[in-house]
């Protein structure tokens, strides 16, 4: 994370089963560069004792209003200020009620209650605490006035019911705390990015494809929707889970993708093909498995039509921005693309480079325009590299 961002969080724990799971809640923002103060209710104390999340976050636990150690050490005023982002999770239906009444009556509801930070808040109950109409008042009463709240999921509840009250999943959290926190920046975009490979059938079991993961793809995507975007992502077949905010298209050939993203160019903004999109088809598809016979067999491919060319053709006023993998002279190819197909940006990453290019979740680009400038970066995260891609794409936006 870049020091600009690295920011408290201080984390409200209520007395929920899922007091577990914050503790891995803690681990992930203090790996990613978070200052975490945690703060636990009395009931939150009868799931999980301080020492695991004193040990987590690597600062005392705050419990108490009215101890004179804690209140001179810590203090709940001072904590209200440090905060950039007040987070309670697991919220019971309780506390949901108290900041809902506006009761302040121990360390954690007198924090929110003195806090001028965003608030996110993570419910987790018993299905039918969930339903229940007074709490369902109280989260619309609350969302009015500005408070943030990540949807439980659905499952299996410690209780013995099946519903809708589960904590979400420790990562989900903390996507949702990097999205609150990031700066809305392309809040007027609306983002078509393509991602992952194609898949050119063959026979009813075979087919032709490629390396791509859609790992850069999908970090556009989710790094996109941080800073305020629309996105839209028409994806190849891959094993990521879709970013939550994203309208997802799923496609399998290199058909499929340009008749969608052909589809959606007229409602976007800017587009960022990332896809690795297959420039050959089997000839021939046979409906039936190719029976195996002695000797080679040959295949004849067929040349798909290339969409960000076509795109090119109809910009009218969009940013375009392509991507080059390249295995050899790569300034030189990957500038040939930005001219011939009218790009604005295009992204060339050398394939051939440990840690860049397929799969991984790094890459090593050099970013070039169409005034002729050249940036190498180096290796870099692929949401690190997806961040330096709108940077630019904001720049381009004002030199307009
Ligand atoms: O998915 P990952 O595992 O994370 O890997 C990331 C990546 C290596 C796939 C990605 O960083 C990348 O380089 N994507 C583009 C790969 C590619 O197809 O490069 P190209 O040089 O063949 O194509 C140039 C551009 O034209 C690309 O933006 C491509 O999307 C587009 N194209 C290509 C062929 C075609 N028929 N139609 C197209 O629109």
């Amino acid at each position: 994370m870049e020091d600009a961002e690295k920011r408290t969080i201080v984390l409200g724990v209520s007395g929920g089963i899922a007091c577990y799971k914050a503790a891995e809640l803690v681990r992930l923002l203090v790996q990613e560069g978070f200052s975490v103060q945690v703060v636990m209710t009395r009931e939150a104390m009868e799931f999980v004792t301080p020492l695991t999340f004193q040990t987590l976050s690597g600062r005392p636990v705050a419990t108490e209003t009215f101890s004179l150690t804690q209140e001179s050490e810590i203090g709940h005023i001072r904590l209200a200020g440090q905060a950039h982002l007040l987070v309670i999770a697991p919220a019971t239906a309780n506390i949901i009620g108290k900041i809902t009444a506006g009761i302040a009556d121990d360390l954690l509801t007198t924090i929110l209650m003195a806090t001028k930070a965003g608030v996110l808040i993570a419910p987790s109950m018993n299905v039918h605490m969930f339903e229940n109409p007074i709490l369902q008042e109280n989260i619309g009463k609350l969302k009015a006035l500005g408070y943030h709240f990540i949807e439980p999921t659905e499952g299996y509840l410690a209780c013995g019911y099946e519903g809708k009250g589960r904590l979400p999943e420790p990562e989900d959290i903390l996507e949702e705390i990097r999205r609150l926190l990031k700066k809305k920046d392309l809040i007027d975009e609306r983002l078509l990015i393509t991602a992952g490979p194609n898949q050119e059938p063959l026979d009813p079991v075979r087919y032709v494809s490629n390396r791509s993961s859609g790992k850069m793809g999908y970090a556009l995507a989710r790094v996109g929707l941080r800073r305020g975007a629309k996105v839209t992502l028409v994806s190849g077949p891959t094993s990521l889970v879709p970013p939550s905010g994203a309208r997802l298209i799923s496609v399998r050939t290199a058909a499929e993708m340009r008749e969608a993203v052909l589809q959606e160019f007229a409602n976007a903004t800017a587009v960022v093909m990332a896809a690795a999109v297959a420039d050959y088809r089997p000839e021939q598809y046979v409906s039936k498995k190719l029976k195996r016979a002695e000797g080679p067999i040959v295949l004849k491919l067929q040349p798909n039509p290339d969409i960000l060319r076509e795109l090119g053709e109809r910009k009218n006023g969009r940013i375009l921005i392509g991507f080059a993998a390249e295995t050899e002279a790569l300034v030189k190819n990957a500038t040939k693309k930005l001219r011939e197909k009218h790009l604005d940006l295009i992204v060339a990453n050398d394939v051939t480079q440990e840690g860049s290019g397929f799969e991984g979740d790094t890459n090593a680009a050099t970013l070039m325009d169409r005034k002729g400038a050249v940036h190498s970066l180096p290796l870099m995260s692929k949401e690190e590299l997806a961040d330096r891609i709108y940077d630019y794409l904001i720049e381009i936006r004002n030199s307009r």
